[in-house]
């Protein structure tokens, strides 16, 4: 029976390494395959997998053990991981929390006896909009009542009997009106192939486009840089990891703008001149693959993707999604293009950057959703009228994922140079103590500074805004932070390693009126080494709570009692 089950896998496995040409670069969907039919990935799995595709099972093991998604060990039938970012818990995910643990009889981080439920707490799943949420293995459940989380354990037990799937829950979000709405399929596509590769570069650079993932590098550049590398094989990636806890935009423009991102990538193809494209989706937002698949379908049959696109002599291009599987870093441009290498996402050095040498060493484009699918509207709409909209030095648009304490939470499309208050004002956050602007790594601006802009001269963000109302604890927020860079990091270099971690011990500290004056001014200093020393954004954004808290909210880490030194 045993030697009946491990011929089983050897065959699934061996079908796997076949289909990507025993390359490495087939680890990550080997391993989901293998998870999704047997729960884990056993050494006797890993060992198949490393002779199969020629490296050493070490390196499997390194890279099993990498993801959050992936585990060595049995877990639970149903691995019920509940988010744990700020909004959720401002939302009551604790009290969620609870009601599992009644109703399975198990602590958070336990697996029922029966090995039917595992219980744990996993980084936000891009549900802030309706929170609290939770996923059953890939199926996700928002807006989370202890008397849903209560139902859904139940409709486990009763799938069991009834031999019927689990099938997440999740709402529509509301959302402003967005200049996507109404973009014809198509349009910027033939626009651009009327047009000379470089001219469309051209149209892209000239309309002030800056990346919307977070860093804000103009994108014609990128781009242009990416055309001028040598090599006829180029890849364009777009970056759909959304991992920055308090951002959902990309989650939506992919579940109704799927065309646009993928126009967008056809079009940058055509730009730089690549033939693969990748679209890297995080494993959170797995029950959107079945739609984007059947997208990419009808695409590839009306010609918009494959050889000779539209006709176009000599101009093919198609694009293959991969999953991640549980890394926020992964959304790291260089780490991600490891991660599709089938390595652990570790960010590489730079130089060379990916436009020179990115995936597999080809020259590689890697672009956020948003950008991508605002392109077809620079395309379809023209330079001139996209460059103004927005501030001198951010034009366009910018869609925000707004959560936390206001009453509007949701998807928001504002030309840059919006202020904070206006923000707030739309969306009902009135009244705010602080906002937290681009995500965890972001900046967390007090209510004095609220008159200040969303802009990349200001206040830049890749669209992550959480509220935080009056009555919330400043370093609560600071812990929930620390605790979610602590888990992230990816661990290469030492000051974002062992920083995060002292700085999660100081704000522990703090919360308990436990630390001298002299440590924390220790701990400033220690963000500031991280800031300068960190090898990529993670660990040199990681302190910027801290820091925001000792400029801006003074007040409330001193009205702890501090311990005498
Ligand atoms: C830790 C970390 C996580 C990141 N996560 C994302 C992400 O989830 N999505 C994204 O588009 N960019 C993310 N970025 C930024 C990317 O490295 C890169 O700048 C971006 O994908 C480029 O696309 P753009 O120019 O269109 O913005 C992240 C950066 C860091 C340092
Ligand atoms: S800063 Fe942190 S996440 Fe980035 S490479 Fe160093 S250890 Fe890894």
């Amino acid at each position: 029976m045993l030697l009946t089950e491990q011929g089983r896998e050897v065959a699934l496995i061996s079908r796997l390494a076949e289909k990507y040409g025993h390359h490495r670069a087939g680890l990550l969907p080997i391993l989901h395959a293998v998870q999704a039919e047997y729960g884990y990935v056993s050494e006797f799995a890993q060992q198949q997998i490393a002779d199969l595709l020629g490296i050493q099972a070490a390196e499997v093991y390194g890279v099993v053990t990498f993801y959050h998604f992936f585990n060595t060990e049995s877990k639970g039938k149903f691995v019920i991981r509940l988010a744990s970012d700020m909004s959720s818990i401002m939302m009551g995910a604790r009290a969620i929390a609870r009601q599992l643990e009644n109703d399975l009889g198990i602590s958070v981080g336990e697996t029922t006896p029966d090995g039917l439920f595992t219980l744990e707490w996993t980084s936000c799943i891009g549900m802030n909009d309706q929170a609290p949420a939770m996923m059953v293995n890939a199926e996700v459940f928002s807006n989370l009542t202890p008397q849903r989380a209560h139902q859904i354990v139940e409709t486990c037990r009763q799938s069991l009997r009834s031999h019927r799937s689990v099938a997440g829950e999740i709402s529509e979000t509301k959302t402003n009106t967005l200049s996507y709405a109404g973009y014809k399929a198509e349009t910027a596509l033939t626009k651009a192939l009327g047009m000379a590769a470089g001219d469309v570069v051209a149209e892209v650079t000239s309309s002030g486009m800056r990346g919307l993932g977070g860093a804000g590098f103009p994108t014609g550049i990128k781009w242009k840089l990416a055309a001028a590398a040598p090599g006829t094989d180029k890849v364009i990636i777009c970056n759909a990891d959304e991992g920055e806890p308090g951002t959902f935009k990309d989650r939506v423009i992919l579940g109704k703008f799927a065309d646009m991102v993928f126009e967008g990538m056809t079009v940058a193809a055509y730009a730089v001149g690549a033939k693969i494209g990748f679209l890297y989706l995080r494993y959170e937002y797995t029950f959107l693959r079945p739609h984007l698949d059947a997208v990419l379908e009808t695409r590839r049959k009306a010609k918009l993707l494959g050889e000779n696109i539209l006709g176009k002599a000599g101009f093919s291009f198609d694009i293959e999604i991969r999953m991640g599987a549980g890394a926020y870093v992964c959304g790291e441009e260089s780490a991600l293009i490891e991660s599709l290498e089938g390595k652990r996402g570790e960010p590489r050095n730079r130089p060379p950057y990916p436009v020179e040498a990115g995936y597999n060493g080809l020259p590689t484009v890697v672009n956020n959703v948003e950008t991508l699918a605002s392109v077809c509207c620079i395309l379809d709409k023209g330079a001139a009228w996209f460059a103004k909209q927005g501030t001198e030095r951010s034009k366009g648009f910018k869609l925000l994922s707004v959560s936390g304490d206001c009453a509007r939470p949701g998807v928001y499309e504002l030309p840059w140079g919006t202020t904070l208050a206006q923000l707030l004002e739309l969306v009902g956050g009135q009244g705010a103590k602080s906002v937290q602007v681009g995500g965890y790594s972001g900046q967390l601006v007090p209510s004095s500074l609220f008159g200040h802009k969303l802009a990349f001269e200001d206040l830049a963000t890749g669209g992550s805004i959480i509220v935080y109302g009056p009555q919330r604890d400043m370093l609560e927020v600071a812990e929930n932070y620390l605790e979610f860079f602590v888990e992230e990091s990816c661990g290469q270099c030492t000051p974002c390693r062992d920083g995060n971690a002292k700085l999660l011990e100081g704000i522990r500290l703090l919360r308990h009126g436990e630390c001298s004056s002299r440590k924390l001014v220790d701990l400033i200093g220690l963000c500031g080494t991280m800031q300068i020393t960190s090898k990529c954004g993670l660990g040199q954004t990681s302190p910027n709570v801290l820091i925001a808290l000792n400029t801006h909210f003074k007040d409330e880490i001193m009205a702890r009692p501090v311990a005498a030194e």
